[in-house]
């Protein structure tokens, strides 16, 4: 068996272990560590997983030296360019492409679960006029697991499926919900005889009053971001969706877990913080002084839409979005200065000693608000469209950990750096 020897040093210090390796399909091989405390008495330590995979997984893979994407071993370009969304969520929950037969019937489950529980809305009542979309996206969700709890056996297959489609039907549904309750527009119905990006646009822009024209390329446009947005291996929402998952808790507070994760800018709130961005450099004039702020760490500034954790090359789904924003903006007819802004950006940080040596490419939220801000979304719901597109691959996650033979309770250990032991001082006497 092939192993990794490990030998800690030092005077009188004679511990040792001869740990397994793993291997997966493609990508770096891992250190199986379980036994490494048990033989030698040290844990690893390793802030923000830098170095750590946390469990096998057989949905997504990432080449971030090669700018690489695959769902279920099918590079993203061709999922982009055939695929949609539905499809791509059904290939991420059953590991498998659907026949026209399993894509139909997929799409009528979904379809019939995308209402919502008419008492469910009064929990946005409870809301300020002002919230943030997100605070309450996560909050509703959170309620959704009161609704469906005492029933719900998360040991049998048939009701982890339907909670898994139950979350992708009600997301959008719950999501122009909380739109419409911001602007005080009624709740809108869902349409089922639409498909699910078109019968999402229905319930954010259509009036009681008069019927909505879509331009044909809305639906088209968004169908795409959402491929591109479904999954992406063990990122902070999903990692943070398995980690609840790993508690047995229900299946709507894991995603409303991972909701709140992928709120903060680090993470999905990039593409909300990437537009803000965009509007205060407001002219390609701008963009070196940005560029040079970015690079001075006491500003506290950095380039939102830059970096990735894994990707150390250009993010793909960003090469995607990037071409797709200039068809979008020209089919609607909408000239954008924040796409020119973006533009010079990308070009002046593409040739900066700063970004080159750091490997900090465009992400996926880079050119994506763009699109969302053509197609009449407001800036505070791109991270609520993220969390649209995110929940096919958390769900998915969710599924696949619940039949994992190695699942365990996540429990992480620590380095304890606080006062040794110590005894209690009497309020009088301190
Ligand atoms: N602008 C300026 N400098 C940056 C940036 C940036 N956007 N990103 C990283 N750096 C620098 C960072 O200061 C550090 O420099 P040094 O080595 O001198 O200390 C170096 O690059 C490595 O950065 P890091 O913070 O150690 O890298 P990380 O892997 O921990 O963080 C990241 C990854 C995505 C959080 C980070 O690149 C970032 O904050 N980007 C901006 C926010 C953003 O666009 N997030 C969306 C990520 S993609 C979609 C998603 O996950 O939802």
């Amino acid at each position: 068996m092939e192993t990794f020897e490990i030998r800690l040093s030092g005077e009188g210090e004679n511990r040792s272990a001869a740990l397994p390796i793993v291997h997966g399909t493609l990508g770096p091989s891992a250190v199986d560590i379980t036994r490494l405390p048990r033989e030698t008495g040290v844990f690893t330590y390793d802030p923000g997983f830098v170095a750590t995979a946390s469990c096998k997984s057989a949905i997504t893979y990432i080449d971030g030296d090669a700018g690489v994407l695959l769902y279920r071993g099918y590079p993203i370009e061709q999922l982009a360019r055939h695929s949609t969304f539905l499809e791509v969520a059904y290939l991420l929950m059953h590991g498998e492409l659907p026949s026209r037969q399993q894509l139909a019937e997929f799409e009528r489950e979904v379809a019939i679960h995308t209402m919502i529980h008419e008492s469910l809305k009064n929990f946005l009542n409870g809301f300020h006029y002002d919230a943030h979309p997100m605070a309450m996206l996560c909050g509703v969700i959170a309620s959704l697991s009161a609704f469906y709890h005492y029933k719900l056996d998360v040991h049998d297959p048939v009701q982890r499926k339907l909670a898994a489609i139950r979350l992708i039907a009600k997301m959008p549904t719950i999501a122009a919900a909380c739109y419409r309750y911001s602007i005080g527009w009624p709740i809108a119905y869902p349409r089922n005889n639409l498909d699910y990006c078109t019968r999402f646009l229905h319930m954010m822009f259509e009036v009681p009053a008069e019927p909505l024209q879509l331009p044909p390329i809305a639906a088209k446009a968004l169908d795409l971001l959402f491929i591109l947005h479904a999954d992406h291996e063990q990122n902070a929402s999903t990692s943070t969706v398995r980690l609840v998952g790993s508690t047995g808790a229900n299946p709507y507070a894991c995603v409303a877990a991972g909701i709140a994760a992928l709120w903060g800018p680090a993470h999905g709130g990039a593409n909300e913080a990437v537009l803000r961005m965009l509007m205060e450099i407001g002219d390609p004039k701008n963009v070196a002084q940005a560029v040079a702020r970015a690079k001075d760490k006491k500003s506290g500034f950095r380039l939102m839409g830059f970096g990735h954790r894994v990707y150390k090359n250009y993010d793909p789904r960003a090469a995607i979005i990037r071409e797709m924003t200039h068809e979008v903006l020209g089919a609607l007819g909408v000239s954008d200065p924040l796409l020119e802004v973006a533009l010079a950006l990308e070009e002046v940080a593409l040739k900066d000693e700063y970004f080159i040596e750091r490997k900090l490419y465009p992400n996926v939220d880079f050119y994506s608000g763009i699109i969302y801000k053509a197609l009449g979304i407001p800036t505070e719901m791109f991270t609520v469209m993220f969390a649209i597109a995110r929940t096919a691959g958390w769900v998915a996650h969710w599924l696949e950990q619940q039949t994992d033979p190695e699942l365990k309770i996540g429990r992480p250990r620590q380095i304890y750096t606080g006062a040794a032991s110590r005894d209690y001082v009497p309020l009088d006497q301190r």
